[in-house]
């Protein structure tokens, strides 16, 4: 089976905008939540069999709601308290798939951002496939400015060759046993490090394929990026 994981765990203290975590705030003229544009998303791909989403706890309701509200195809939609962190949050809802399905070893999970509602059908159907050949992979966009390291923040360390990074957006897909084998492998202060999915595969020597993103697959992180929403759908931002 495969699964689509959507992370709205957090409260966006960045946005700083209002009480709204910012996965709810309306996007574009039909004044959606930028959630439910990307849960659009990922319910037009038929080759996931259910779309778990990972809600802060205190806005598990309210998703519910929003959900009827929108007259989405609620038996697909399976809503799960989130964790403390965004890794912790993908947990929660491995837990809870396992809790309803015999997972298997094939069985994929494709993780996405809540706050990225531009990504693509192609994005997703990319990632299943490439999921399913390496075990893991990461949607990324090539760098296009020059990346400087900082290890003290005042000089530089590092000025690392521009045409072997990317930046890294989501989708990021894993077979879910894999996953969480190497996940629970790591120490405790491996595991507080790891910010990011993929990183699980990496620390490990394990295979993360390749799957391009766009530059249209914004995370909406600050007011401004918010404005750059807006504005990719057409409206008018302030
Ligand atoms: N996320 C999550 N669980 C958490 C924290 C974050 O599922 N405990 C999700 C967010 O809801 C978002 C995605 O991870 O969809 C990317 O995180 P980020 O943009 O950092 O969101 P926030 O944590 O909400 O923002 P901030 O750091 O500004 O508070």
């Amino acid at each position: 089976m495969i699964f689509g994981a959507i992370v709205a765990g957090g409260v966006g203290n960045r946005m700083n905008l209002s009480g709204l975590p910012k996965q709810f705030l309306p996007l574009g003229s039909s004044k959606k939540p930028i959630i439910i544009h990307t849960l659009e998303k990922f319910l037009m791909c038929d080759q996931l069999d259910y779309i778990y989403l990972g809600v802060h706890k205190d806005w598990t309701q309210y998703a519910e709601e929003l959900v009827e509200k929108y007259k989405l195809k609620s038996e697909k939609i399976i809503i799960v308290a989130g964790g403390v962190d965004r890794n912790s949050t993908i947990f929660n809802i491995i837990d809870a798939i396992e809790n309803r399905h015999d997972v298997s070893d094939e069985d994929i999970i494709v993780t996405h951002d809540a706050v990225r509602p531009f990504l693509t059908l192609r994005m997703i159907s990319e990632n299943i496939d490439a999921a399913k050949r390496s075990g893991a992979c990461d949607t990324v966009i090539p760098a296009v400015d020059t990346i400087v390291e900082s290890k003290s923040g005042k000089v530089v360390t590092n000025v690392p060759n521009r045409k072997y990074l990317y930046q890294g957006q989501t989708p990021q897909s894993f077979k879910i046993k894999k996953l969480k084998k190497l996940y629970l492998d790591l120490s405790d202060e491996e595991k507080s490090n790891m910010t990011d999915a993929c990183g699980v595969f990496v620390a490990r020597n394990e295979l993360v394929e390749l799957v391009m993103g766009d530059t249209f697959n914004i995370k909406i992180t600050t007011l401004s990026d918010y404005k750059i929403a807006e504005a990719i759908l057409g409206g008018m931002p302030e």
